[in-house]
């Protein structure tokens, strides 16, 4: 591997989901904007969302409802500031993904054209803004074609953020020798790796479902940008809170496919193999109750019944409509010979999303000045214990306005300064690459611990199996890091394990059921412990805190 001088801007995007490219979008009114992104720039759980995105946009909702259902959702643990900002700025921010070439469908039978709004599980009124089965796409192919276009916005493909560097490691000194001042990125095609440097520096990797075996995410989704930031020493919260979604197709070829919740929204029945319905018995608003509640309600009858899975009935409802309203869904169940229309179609939940993440505050700041974080992989609070259906790509374009906002206001400490000492090169290695066979088992570990003994229903003996099972992978991979060529897989493997480590001391200090986090050993909520699990490198142990924190090998940032 070569090392190469740093590339300097502005602001720095890692990641180019909805999060990244509408911060990047925003921001380069102010400057240059570079993106990288690890594989091609549409690539990421955006380019995957079927249901859409949550705004008050119907004369028979209003924001109350929709702060209520979110509130509702997240079981106590929602910060209602953010939620109420967020909900308010719901249509203002719709009408600029409409001005940057989002489109949504509209009602065909109606003479204003107002939008066809779909209904998910935990929505009082009908208030999802959709493309068909496919928002997501839509929504990232508008936004990536503005940033191709804007002359202020450089996307770097297949390039691959490792590790942040800070101030002090390209010598700057006082209160900017704390700040991040870039990140170092692996070039994947050439395994050339360079210092990128920025007065910004923005993470935008989205979510973590990869750290377990069955997950609706793509491959991107390892969680990169959350172990960087702690291993910098920036507050991570709530990752105890991973959201299973309910319905992931069931079929030996299908990988990570989820059937949206708007199918279930459309009226869709969840049954059992006799043909039951079954969700009355663990909700009252049945198909439609909050996903927490659906997926637990999935997972006991699983486990009564020993089926390997139930199924979604669609066929009391009318062809045509099941057609033209899920095109996408019916086509991909066709390929793996499935009629979703005319026959029950097999489903179980599997890993979709993090509420918890890297600490920030209302405009995206996390704990290291220059830092920011937006979507997925921030935690702001809104989704407390369970987050609301289509509530995160209205919360990913809420947070990257204010990130962008507030990131204009940063010091030009890094685009301007004319020297910058070159960082030293953490990543030169002198063993060779590591072996592809043993990385792959080390990956499938990793996530087939989390699936066991981290997943739906946990208790504390599972959880202390978990840990111990993570920290002696970790040891392992830890020192194939320390002694092997830096490359992506290594990379990622690192972090799903330090990652389901964290996940589990999380897991471990919350001793009560809440939301998504369920524990056998303590299957109530408990008021006194409506609060946030905070874990950092840094934080002494004890207060409301995860306690025991691995010390990530390598140190530094
Ligand atoms: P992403 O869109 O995941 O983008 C992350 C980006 O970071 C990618 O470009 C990735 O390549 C890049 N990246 C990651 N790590 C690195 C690294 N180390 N270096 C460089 N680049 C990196 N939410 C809704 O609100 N409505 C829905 O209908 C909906 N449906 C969903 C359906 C599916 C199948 C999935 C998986 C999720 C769905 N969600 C939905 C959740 C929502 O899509 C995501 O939470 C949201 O898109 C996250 O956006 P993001 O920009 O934070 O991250
Ligand atoms: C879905 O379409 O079911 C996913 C919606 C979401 O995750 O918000």
């Amino acid at each position: 591997m070569i090392v190469e001088d740093p590339i300097r801007s502005r602001h720095l995007v890692i990641g180019s989901g909805i999060a990244g490219l509408q911060f990047a979008l925003l921001a380069a009114e102010d400057g240059s904007v570079r993106i990288v992104t690890k594989k091609n720039s549409q690539e990421s759980s955006t380019n995957y969302a079927q249901g859409g995105i949550a705004a008050v946009l119907s004369p028979f909702d209003d924001f109350a409802l929709h702060i209520q259902d979110t509130l509702a959702a997240g079981d106590g643990l929602c910060h209602e500031d953010v939620v109420r900002r967020m909900v308010e700025s719901g249509p203002r921010l719709i009408q600029r993904l409409l001005s940057m070439g989002a489109e949504f469908q509209r009602d065909a039978d109606r003479a204003d054209a107002a939008f066809d709004l779909g209904r998910e599980g935990g929505h009082s009124r009908r208030r999802i803004l959709h493309s068909k089965d496919r928002t997501g796409h839509m929504l990232e192919t508008a936004l990536l074609e503005r940033c191709h276009a804007h002359p202020a916005i450089a996307i770097d493909e297949d390039h691959l953020g490792v590790d942040l560097i800070l101030g002090a490691e390209v010598g700057l000194a006082g209160a900017d020798a704390g700040r991040v001042a870039g990140c170092w990125i692996l070039d994947r095609r050439t395994q050339v790796r360079r210092p990128y440097l920025a007065d910004s520096v923005v993470l935008a990797t989205g979510g973590c479902g990869k750290v377990y075996s069955y997950t609706s995410n793509p491959d991107i989704a390892t969680g990169d940008g959350l172990v960087m930031a702690y291993r910098a020493g920036a507050r991570l919260a709530n990752l105890e809170f991973v959201q299973f979604h309910p319905t992931c197709l069931f079929h030996p070829d299908a990988k990570s496919f989820l059937i949206s919740e708007a199918v279930r929204g459309e009226g869709a029945h969840l049954v059992n193999r006799r043909g039951e319905r079954f969700m009355s018995r663990y909700h009252p608003l049945a198909e439609l109750a909050p996903r927490d509640a659906v997926a637990r309600g999935i997972d006991t009858e699983l486990k009564l019944s020993g089926d390997p899975c139930v199924y979604l009935d669609l066929r009391h409802l009318p062809r045509p409509a099941v057609e033209s309203r899920f095109p996408n869904l019916v086509a991909t169940c066709r390929r793996f010979g499935i009629d979703m229309a005319g026959e029950p179609v097999p489903v179980v939940p599997a890993a979709h999303y993090m509420c918890g993440g890297v600490v920030v505050d209302a405009e995206g700041r996390a704990d290291l000045p220059g830092l920011y974080v937006i979507g997925e992989s921030a935690f702001t609070g809104v989704h407390g214990a369970n987050r609301l259906a289509s509530n995160s790509l209205l919360e990913a374009v809420y947070l990257a306005e204010a990130a962008a906002q507030a990131a204009r206001r940063e010091p030009r400490v890094l685009s301007a300064a004319a020297r910058l000492t070159p960082p030293a090169d953490r990543l030169a290695r002198r063993g060779g690459e590591p072996d592809v066979m043993i990385l792959e088992h080390d990956w499938d570990d990793v996530r087939r611990v989390m699936w066991d003994y981290v997943g739906i229903v946990r208790d504390l003996g599972r959880l202390d199996v978990a840990l111990a099972r993570l920290r002696a992978i970790r040891n392992t991979v830890e020192t194939a890091y320390a002694s092997h060529q830096v490359v992506p897989g290594l990379v990622e493997l690192r972090n799903i394990a330090l990652l389901g480590e964290l996940i589990v001391l999380c897991a471990r200090s919350r001793h009560e059921s809440r939301g998504l986090h369920y524990l056998r050993d303590f299957p109530r909520k408990a008021d006194g412990l409506a609060r946030d699990t905070l874990i950092a490198r840094d934080l002494p142990a004890g207060g409301e805190t995860a306690r025991d924190f691995p010390d990530p090998a390598g140190g530094g940032a």
